[in-house]
């Protein structure tokens, strides 16, 4: 048992992977305690010297002796805080990245079930407290040992007697710590809690603040405020509380102690037994034993949150995703897709989301979706991205079934532009060239001239250099569109996917940007989903997708005499006028 828990304990784990940086801050520890705990005997034999005729001269070789062994003790505590402080950031490091990795990993399905914020406070959060505990927390346990193990030797070579009677009741301060840390930590995350939301409703009061005018609310919502106010600001005098009982807990076992040696110690002074020099030298290491007790309190409540952190980072850790990449075919053209009775549920849903789907397409050719909303129109095509699993040998490129291609390659052949039009908060240029690790200015411009955007760019402060988001331009739902079309225009591959790309832009860019991609996409393979008829009209092939169920696959004409939602869908647009 003792030996798997050397072997899993991921302190010791991170401890030997990063084991020059542990060697050499805990060296310069070792070197700091010694000199440190040599200061009190110093100043004890410079007092034992003051009975002494002539004394100054050896005083001064002492006092000497403790500025060298003060400014060396500095210079080596200076070396382990670099050297411990590069230890324990580098473990975060690992472990914040090996998270992000796993996130970009992970299938859909996940961030599903797990929500955003649990996830964001794994990467922060519990890394940063598995970091305190291998970093902080271990250090102050090798420091209480270290300074334990040196100084109780000095002060039995004083007086075994003295050492037991005022060292006795020192046990109880890690209990003491232990308990005041875990109030104090439950009152440290209460009080983070209620700041967040203080500032939540700060911040939604202040932005919806026209609202709350407009409906003469003003009263209503400062009650609404005051209260979670007051909840932050009870939650700030817990904290206050616990962390006033820290000192108390520190402090009084060694008080005792001190009081206790002053009892039996001066009896033993008066009578010669021990000279005045090694009982101030031991009063002081008395006082010293503070910190080790104290530091084994606090390093066990670092170590017991760390390990807990831990434990909720492996457990996402070893989450596999839903579609592995164990396929080693790597394609560098597309000749073919063909989808033979594709059924797929999602795992939290009864009814099949997608079921027994059929189509083939070839090279060129393109592919138009229609479907009421909740068809399965995005499943299909996120199927065909495999960011769900699909049955082996339901989805076959080029004759190979998908997932026998390598991920990475199946991903290139194929450019999404999404339904919701998401963009980083990076520059323009940044986010249209998503998919480069270098690229031109003039293949961004292009891409920018297609969708009619490039004017518009001009119009912004810093152009292409501008920064989309919060702090930067805000763009309007049609430009978000056309900004995410442009990106996937960027990357240069073979299958063009448009999900419902087109609905937030007019009719008249929409029909400039229609033909400008069905120019563009001559040597490309088109899947376009659209609400609109008028933007699939123009494909080789249209499937209509109904519940799921693939109700009829045509061209325009065919499916204006043979489907009936088809004809429903363009009787009521061109009534609107749309087709
Ligand atoms: N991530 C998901 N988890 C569970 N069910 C989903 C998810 N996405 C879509 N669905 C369900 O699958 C069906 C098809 O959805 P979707 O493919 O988005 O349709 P469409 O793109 O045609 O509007 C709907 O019933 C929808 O509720
Ligand atoms: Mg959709």
């Amino acid at each position: 048992m003792l030996l798997s828990f050397f072997r899993n304990n991921p302190y010791l784990q991170f401890a030997r992977k990063y084991r020059g940086f542990v060697a050499l801050g805990i060296s310069c520890l070792v070197v700091t305690n010694s000199l440190e705990v040599s200061i009190p005997w110093l100043i004890g034999r410079a007092l034992d010297h003051l009975t002494q005729n002539d004394p100054f001269e050896e005083i001064a070789r002492i006092t000497i002796i403790i500025v060298v062994v003060t400014l060396t003790l500095s210079l080596f505590r200076f070396l382990w805080r670099i050297f411990w402080a590069r230890f324990h950031h580098a473990v975060a490091d690992d472990l914040r990245n090996d998270l992000f990795f796993k996130y970009t990993d992970l299938s859909p399905s996940f961030f599903q079930k797990h929500k955003i914020g649990r996830l964001m406070s794994l990467i922060t959060n519990d890394v940063n407290a598995f970091r305190i505990g291998i970093g902080p927390g271990f250090l102050i346990l090798a420091d209480a040992i270290f300074q334990s193990i040196l100084i109780i030797p000095i002060m039995i070579s004083i007086s075994p007697s003295w050492t037991w009677k005022t060292l006795i009741l020192m046990p109880v301060t890690p209990f003491l710590i232990r308990v005041v840390m875990k109030k104090l930590n439950s009152a440290y995350s209460q009080r983070q809690e209620s700041f967040s939301e203080v500032s939540g409703v700060a911040q939604e009061i202040v932005s919806g603040v026209r609202v709350i005018k407009s409906f003469a609310q003003e009263h209503q919502q400062t009650r609404h405020f005051n209260q979670y106010s007051k909840t932050y600001e009870n939650n700030c005098n817990r904290v206050g509380l616990w962390d006033a009982f820290f000192s108390p807990a520190m402090e009084l076992p060694m008080a005792l102690g001190c009081v206790i040696l002053l009892l039996v110690g001066i009896p033993d002074v008066l009578a010669g037994a021990v000279t005045i020099g090694a009982f101030f030298s031991f009063y002081q290491y008395v006082q010293r034993m503070m910190w080790p007790m104290t530091a084994l309190g606090i390093s066990m409540s670092h170590l017991q949150e760390g390990l807990a952190s831990h434990r909720r980072i492996q457990d996402v850790l070893q989450e596999r995703s839903e579609v592995e990449d164990h396929g080693a075919l790597e394609l560098d053209h597309f000749e073919s897709l063909e989808v033979k009775n594709l059924s797929f549920t999602y795992a939290d849903k009864n009814a099949p989301a997608l079921q027994n789907i059929s189509f083939s397409l070839k090279k060129g050719q393109s592919l138009g979706i229609v479907g009421p909303t909740g068809s399965g129109k995005t499943t299909l095509i996120e199927m065909l991205c495999r960011l769900h699993p699909a049955p082996e040998g339901s989805i076959l490129i080029n004759g190979h079934s998908i997932e026998k291609i390598k991920l990475s390659s199946l991903r290139n052949l194929v450019q999404v532009v999404p339904q919701d039009a998401f963009l980083f908060s990076q520059s323009v240029s940044e986010n249209l060239a998503f998919s480069k690790l270098s690229w031109e200015m003039e293949e961004i411009v292009e891409a920018t001239e297609h969708v009619h955007l490039h004017d518009e760019i001009l119009e912004w402060p810093d152009q292409y250099k501008s920064i989309v988001g919060e702090r930067g331009v805000n763009l309007s739902g049609g430009q978000k569109q056309r900004m995410t079309l442009a990106r996937a225009l960027v990357k240069d591959s073979s299958i063009a996917i448009l999900d419902d790309t087109l609905s937030a832009v007019d009719a008249k860019t929409e029909e400039n940007i229609l033909n400008i991609l069905k120019n563009q996409l001559q040597n490309k393979t088109a899947i376009v989903i659209a609400h609109k008829l008028a933007s699939v009209a123009w494909c080789d092939q249209i499937l209509v997708l109904n519940q799921g169920h693939l109700e009829w696959a045509g061209d325009h004409l065919e499916l204006l005499s043979k489907s009936a939602t088809y004809n429903q869908l363009f009787e009521m647009q061109s009534s609107g006028g749309r087709v």
